[in-house]
């Protein structure tokens, strides 16, 4: 890439031609001579590059990565006008056209025009040049509110089900229902993470399969979207993540649901929906390539023991690695014929045993800072015997979280639900701590209700 000169050097140009495009008319030669520099540069580098990223960050100019010494007064002007107009990244792609420079230039030095600069752009045909913020997805700062959480994420079960008995039926599943429900989770997961995991942690006995999906598809987007991942990236790793079991419509139900443990044929047969639904995510029209790859690879550990065996030597998909952490942690807390469910800080304390080797160890440290200890929705059971709700976590120490206190020490409800700090030490009594996380069935409290 070019050095740091050559792309100070690309903005100046940029600067002065629009500067020249303020000041005269654009027929004017100081205005051509202006956009002729600009292009010229442009050329030269963008046969290094594809394109060429200018961000407007604060006080800094980024270009491609690299940020430019902060200096000369005509550089700062440049960036302050463009920050005060919104526009924090300009992308010049390769194939961009003089006459596209041109117009850029022009436009933006039309400080007059009633119309957004990216709707003149557009409307002049300009396609190599685009402006915009430098988050592409920008979330929103309202929150959508739990009922709507709880809306989007009852659809998904149900929507997960029907995907389901499709496949189970021999059918292609429909792509198009699995899309939209993909784009409402991933948006949320942007807009109210914590309501949606909040919802995942419910351990729903009846329809542990359609949960099971969705919940894992969340934990999965949770995930990636804390790595940066957004776009269609996300809703793939999202779309392939709720996939991943599909297999499973063939697996016989009397294995499916075994109570005890599996005899090593049972085992064997169970095995086999790796394979299965790595066949059926294949031949299902619009399915993103990644969606048969994590089918067949989530019972893989990181050394390639598990299950398929005998697959020569591969390297994990990035996606495979987070759906595998999603997938157990979402098996372990859920109450299955078989076991009970576990409390979240068990599940913690199983998966970061002795450094397993089922997992990537740096993906499954975020997971944990993530998900926390007790995440908001948990029920928990305090020192001074009270059970209570988890509204908030502490930004910084996961054992204190903030909590509405629902049922006295003698186990009777409380009217009005007393929110404390756990953090703050109160008023010389003993301070408020965590004990331990509650199973809400055990206690017969609904989580949701306080929230
Ligand atoms: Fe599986
Ligand atoms: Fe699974």
């Amino acid at each position: 890439m070019a050095d740091v000169a050559t792309l100070d050097d690309l903005v100046r140009r940029m600067a002065a031609a629009t500067r020249g495009a303020t000041l005269y008319s654009p027929s004017h030669p100081l205005v051509q001579r202006g956009v002729d520099a600009l292009a010229a540069l442009c050329q030269t580098l963008l046969e290094q590059t594809d394109s060429l990223v200018i961000g407007f960050l604060g006080d800094d100019v980024v270009v491609n990565a690299q940020r430019l010494p902060r200096s000369a007064s005509a550089l700062a002007g440049f960036a302050r006008d463009l920050r005060e107009r919104e526009i924090e990244k300009i992308s010049v792609a390769r194939g961009v056209m003089k006459e596209e420079l041109s117009t850029f230039v022009l436009e933006l030095a039309d400080r007059r025009s009633p119309l957004a600069l990216s709707t003149r752009l557009e409307q002049k045909g300009v396609r190599n040049i685009t402006i915009g913020r430098i988050n592409v997805e920008q979330d929103p700062p309202a929150t959508p509110g739990m009922a709507a959480v709880k809306q989007v994420y009852d659809t998904a079960v149900a929507t997960a089900e029907e995907l389901w008995h499709t496949a189970k039926a021999g059918d292609k599943p429909d792509p198009n229902a699995a899309k939209k429900i993909i784009e409402s989770l991933a948006r949320l997961v942007g807009q109210d993470r914590t309501s949606l995991l909040a919802l995942t942690a419910l351990k729903r006995y009846d329809n542990y399969t359609f949960t099971h999906m969705v919940n894992v598809s969340v934990l999965s987007m949770a995930q990636a979207r804390a790595l940066n991942l957004q776009g269609p990236l996300l809703r793939e790793f999202g779309f392939a993540a709720l996939m991943h079991d599909i297999g499973k419509v063939n697996t016989p139900l009397e294995v499916l649901n075994k109570p005890d443990r599996l005899t090593a044929e049972e085992f064997r047969i169970m095995q086999q929906h790796v394979v299965d639904g790595a066949h059926i995510l294949r031949r299902t029209p619009e399915m993103p390539a990644l969606a048969p790859v994590v089918a067949f690879e989530h019972h893989l550990r990181q050394d390639l023991s598990g299950y398929p065996e005998k697959i020569g030597r591969r390297s994990l998909n990035l996606c495979t690695q987070i759906v595998s952490i999603a997938d157990v942690y979402d098996a372990l807390r859920s109450k299955r014929v078989y076991r009970d469910g576990l409390s979240s800080e068990r599940v913690r304390a199983i998966m970061t045993e002795k450094d397993s080797p089922a997992f990537n160890t740096k993906l499954l440290r975020r997971f944990v800072n993530l998900i926390g200890l007790f995440p908001v929705g948990t029920l928990v059971r305090l020192n001074t015997e009270e059970i209570a709700v988890v509204v908030h976590e502490h930004p910084s120490d996961p054992f204190r979280p903030q909590v509405k206190i629902v049922r006295d020490r003698a186990g009777a409800a409380i009217e009005e639900p007393l929110v404390v700090n756990t953090w703050e030490s109160g008023g010389g009594d003993a301070p408020w701590a965590v004990v331990e996380a509650v199973d809400p069935e055990a206690v017969a409290i609904d989580p949701l209700q306080y929230m």
